[in-house]
């Protein structure tokens, strides 16, 4: 009698398990292990390539990645082309860049695997060599980059781009923390996980539009680093001239963002939010001393971000080029 409910209620925790996982994402990181098995070796390739060319283009595909989960999901509908599309919403446009190093990617995954791989898994898999990455020179191999993971895959491509939600969804430099963890907030996102998410400003660049106000007109700032930028970043012109967010690794992948927080030299306005006298300080004092801390948190929180699906209802395919519908 015993033994027999024991078993009742073991087959009752695998039906809800199985009913559950599928209301839920069903990603997984052997999705295409039988059907493009050399998937990941040919995006770290075409990622390598890329960033041979110019390093920066690991931060412009890592930042690509967040700008399509904040919409409608990861679901590559910011690839789409088009001026009524994603692309051309205010936080993309003249600003979301490295588009061409994605169709390179998908060009070569479809000579191997025909119509098998989505654009937005490639754009997932992409980000995560933006991370990780190393650079070869002729007798080493250097790394500047941060943590590997394995990513979850088996999304869908939607049909559409959604402008005015990218309009909605996405932070601006100017935000504040409360803003922050809000609009995180309403994707399912902790503010731990916004923290985390938060450090990929360790990489890349930034316009001077985005950071001047916060440079010549805020206190929180730095002295010595509000005249180093504004060496750059002049009040009137130079909208699009660029700083790196981390002066001291540009292009390393490391904790150093949040040593800057500590020390009032955010770029954004947005940045030194999360260092500025609330919630998230003691957070940031532990990042900038705990990069191993740092490197488990991003990881988590980039398998969370990844994890956002379409709307129910929303039409998909597997794209076959990553800028127009099939
Ligand atoms: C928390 C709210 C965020 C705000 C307000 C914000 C805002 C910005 C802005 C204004 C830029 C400069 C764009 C340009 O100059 O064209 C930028 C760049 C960048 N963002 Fe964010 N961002 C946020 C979160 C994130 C997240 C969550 C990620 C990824 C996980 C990310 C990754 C990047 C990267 C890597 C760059 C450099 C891109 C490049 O050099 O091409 N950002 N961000
Ligand atoms: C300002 O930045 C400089 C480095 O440029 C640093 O030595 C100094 O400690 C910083 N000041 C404060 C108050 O954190």
């Amino acid at each position: 009698m015993a033994a027999k409910s024991t078993i009742l209620i073991a087959l009752a925790a695998i039906v809800l398990a199985v009913l559950g996982g599928a209301a839920e994402a069903q990603l997984s990181p052997t999705f295409y292990s039988k059907s493009c098995p050399n998937l990941a070796t040919i995006v770290r390739q075409g990622m390598n390539a890329a960033i041979q060319r110019e390093k920066r283009l690991g931060a412009s595909i890592l930042r690509l990645f967040f700008h399509d989960c904040f919409v409608n999901g990861c679901d590559g509908s910011l690839l789409l082309d088009g001026s009524s599309g994603e692309k051309f919403a205010g936080p993309n446009a003249n600003s979301a860049r490295g588009f061409e190093v994605i169709d390179a990617i998908k060009t070569q995954v479809e000579a191997s695997c025909k119509a098998t791989v989505s654009c937005a898994d490639i754009l997932a898999l992409a980000a995560r060599e933006g991370v990780n990455l190393w650079l070869a020179y002729t007798y080493v191999l250097l790394q500047l980059g941060g943590p590997a993971w394995s990513v979850p895959l088996g999304r869908k491509d939607s049909r559409t781009s959604f402008q005015s939600l990218a309009n909605t969804n996405l932070p601006g430099p100017a935000s504040s923390l409360a803003t922050l963890i809000q609009m995180f907030g309403r994707q399912g996102l902790s503010a731990r996980d916004m923290t985390a998410l938060s450090g990929a400003h360790t990489i890349g660049r930034s316009q001077c539009r985005f950071f001047r106000n916060h440079i010549y007109n805020e206190n929180n700032i730095n002295a010595t680093f509000a005249a180093l930028r504004q060496q750059t970043c002049p009040r009137s012109g130079g909208d699009s001239n660029l700083a790196p967010f981390d002066v001291q690794t540009a292009d390393g992948f490391d904790n150093a963002y949040y040593q800057n927080l500590v020390q009032q030299r955010g770029l954004l306005h947005s940045d030194q939010e999360l260092f500025n006298g609330g919630s998230q300080d003691s957070l940031v004092r532990t990042y900038s001393t705990n990069p191993g801390q740092f490197n488990a948190d991003f990881v988590t929180a980039m398998i969370n971000m990844g994890n956002l699906l379409p709307a129910a209802g929303t039409a998909t395919e597997v794209r076959l080029n990553c800028r127009k519908p099939n």
